[in-house]
């Protein structure tokens, strides 16, 4: 990836500008596609004025040839796209499934077709845990029932669908990597996708109860965004395709979460409990062998140390 560039879509958001932070680091030239519809320049303020790194203002959903040829002219060539653009919400995707299609769906085919025409060597492609629903043995493995519940994970998985196709059609090299649930700096607690952790960390900032619905033994698989920029780093580099699972493989229920934050934050925080949502899945936890077989990578972050670095942030933030 030295001599060429990266192209990361939807990096003004939330795990694509701590994506372009590692890229940026590492000393690539890097290209950032983005609408700004969910994500903000203020993300990548820190390389707006480096020269190896250009912002493209483009929406996925219409022809993204032109912008792009555009704002590379005289830069290096891409060699590799990451592809994280989206419309994140899921409930918002039962609102407008079309739109969510749009974006999710034909969005990614777009993106695809600009690699093949312009002879981009690789793919990585943010698909999400949301593919399995709630059907799955844990540890959950990739080759699992996928039984997305949403639209939004239906359109995750049909893109993961696409991706296939152009491998094995057109030859474009490409895997999906399955995040379970991120967190860390820069996560909007406004976004309702954005989970508890946020949810807690806001909470904490400003010493209020935290909430938690049910008993709070619901687990999750809690993966520190540092992580997740570091695993699609690996996986572009490997030659792995199809999809892969990136989470810790550590099952933190909500209750433990909310004991460490209280540990975190050096306060007593009451605890709230409120009805059990509708719907909620109850238990899930990434099984991570096949991304530490195929490219050595294994999340870093305790869950203690990863919470107290997304509380400094949110602490620092206003
Ligand atoms: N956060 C999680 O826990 C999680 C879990 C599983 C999968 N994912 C996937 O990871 C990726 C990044 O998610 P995030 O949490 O950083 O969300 P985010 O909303 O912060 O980032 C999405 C980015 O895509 C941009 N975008 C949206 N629609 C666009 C369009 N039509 N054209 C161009 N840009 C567009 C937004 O402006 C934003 O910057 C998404 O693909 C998401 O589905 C996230």
């Amino acid at each position: 990836m030295r001599d060429t560039a990266v192209l990361v879509t939807g990096g003004a958001g939330f795990i694509g500008s701590n994506l372009v932070d590692l890229l940026m680091e590492k000393g690539h030239t890097v290209y950032v596609l983005d609408d700004l519809s969910s994500g903000s320049l203020d993300n990548l303020e820190e390389w707006v004025d480096d020269h190896r790194f250009r912002f493209i203002r483009g929406d996925i959903t219409s022809s993204i040839e032109d912008p792009i040829r555009s704002n590379i002219r005289g830069g290096p060539p891409i060699d590799t796209i990451f592809h994280l653009a989206a419309r994140v919400d899921v409930t918002s995707s039962f609102e407008d499934p079309k739109q969510d299609a749009y974006t999710n769906y034909i969005g990614t085919m777009n993106v695809l077709d600009h690699a093949l025409k312009n002879d981009v060597k690789r793919v990585i492609f943010a698909s999400s845990a949301a593919i399995y629903g709630d059907t799955a043995s844990l540890p959950i493995k990739e080759d699992a029932e996928r039984s997305p519940l949403s639209p939004y994970g239906l359109h995750k998985l049909s893109s993961e669908g696409l991706l296939e196709v152009y491998r094995k059609q057109w030859g474009l090299s490409s895997a999906s990597v399955r995040f379970f649930n991120v967190y860390g700096p820069r996560q909007d607690p406004k976004n309702p996708y954005s989970g508890v952790i946020s949810k807690f960390m806001e909470r904490a900032k400003m010493k209020e109860p935290l909430i938690i619905f049910g008993d709070g033994g619901q687990t999750r698989d809690f993966v520190y965004v540092g992580d997740v920029a570091e695993g699609l780093y690996q996986v572009a580099r490997s030659k792995v395709h199809g999809p892969m699972n990136l989470g810790t493989g550590v099952e933190t229920s909500v209750i433990d979460l909310a004991m460490t934050v209280r540990k975190v934050s050096m306060q007593e925080l009451k605890m709230v409990h409120m009805p059990p949502r509708k719907g909620e899945i109850m238990r899930s936890v990434a099984d991570i062998s096949k991304i530490e077989e195929e490219t050595g990578f294994t999340a870093q972050m305790t869950i203690e140390q990863g919470l107290k670095q997304t509380y400094e942030w949110f602490k620092r933030r206003c």
